[in-house]
């Protein structure tokens, strides 16, 4: 398509982040207190580093606080579960954060779990989970996935009425896939997931009118998968060699923007697209948390 549309990923967070920002001025007049949220970090994962401290710089950007827990890949499942009930129980913490992945020899669901779930500003407890695929009126009361909230709301930029559309969705992961269906169902799509062990993806992805890519395989989705006129969501980020730069890398997504770029109506690019999104939807999490609280 001549006219396709790149969603500003870096611009629809910005905007998020501001209205966020007044939502934290105006618990700090009525309660007396700042927003914060519990960053806990387990491991020196170079990835999972950047991530961390780009979520505690946006953080303190709009005025909440941050409390960074960095421990060492050693720790044991019972200090960190100690961690989890301090913070748990500590009332200026409002948000807990857990990265993943965990170390090997800790049982990741066992320790989202430990987290009370008013305060799983990721929406990754097993109750939280539960409310998501429920719906309805317990949206009121969940959280939602960060990066999949983040795609919804770009996605209802392009298009505010989904009703209808058919949205395929590539990975099936509890952090991504399975909660993007559940949004997308609440908001009436019909929803196919399709994984490793699909058969004929290619056929499935090009009956899509949206298409949410979440497997973490670089330029993987083609434009001969493409419908003419889809909304294209790339929620992969893949470093890879650089092409034409020796001993360089490039961040790219699980759709290879250039080509795919041709077919989509719509398409969010890697970078500047749902990365910031993730980011201001974990603010938000932690804001509405910390009002939920005051309740
Ligand atoms: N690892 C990759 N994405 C996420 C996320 O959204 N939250 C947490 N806690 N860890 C992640």
């Amino acid at each position: 398509m001549s006219d396709t549309k790149v969603i500003d990923g870096k611009q629809i967070a910005a905007d998020l982040r501001l209205e966020t920002k007044d939502r934290v001025t105006d618990f700090q007049s009525k309660y007396n207190k700042v927003p914060t949220l519990a960053v806990v970090l387990v491991g020196e994962d170079p990835a999972s580093q950047v991530y961390v401290n780009t979520k505690t710089k946006m953080a303190k950007e709009i005025g909440m606080d941050v409390e960074d827990h960095f421990l060492e890949k050693t720790v044991t499942e019972k200090e960190l579960l100690s961690l989890i009930d301090q913070l748990n129980k500590n009332e200026k913490v409002n948000g807990i954060l857990v990265q993943l992945p965990l170390p090997e020899h800790m049982d990741s669901r066992l320790i989202i779990d430990a987290i009370d779930p008013i305060k799983d500003a990721d929406g990754f407890h097993a109750i939280n989970v539960g409310r998501n695929s429920i719906g309805g009126d317990l949206l009121k009361k969940t959280f939602t996935p960060c990066t999949p909230l983040g795609c919804y709301l770009m996605l209802k930029k392009v298009v505010p009425d989904l009703k209808g559309m058919h949205a395929v969705i590539i990975g099936r992961s509890n952090i991504v896939g399975k909660p993007m269906a559940q949004l997308l169902l609440e908001e009436s799509c019909t929803v196919t997931i399709v994984h490793s062990k699909t058969k004929d993806i290619e056929d499935m992805v090009k009956q899509a009118d949206i298409v949410v890519a979440a497997v973490g395989r670089p330029n993987m989705v083609k434009s001969n998968w493409v419908k003419d006129g889809a909304i294209v969501i790339d929620v992969g980020i893949n470093r890879i060699d650089h092409p034409d730069k020796p001993g360089k890398t490039k961040l790219v997504g699980d759709v290879d923007y250039d080509d795919v770029f041709n077919v989509a109506s719509a398409i969010t690019p890697v970078p500047g697209g749902v990365g910031p999104m993730t980011i201001a939807c974990l603010l938000k999490n932690t804001v509405d948390a910390a009002f939920r609280q005051q309740d």
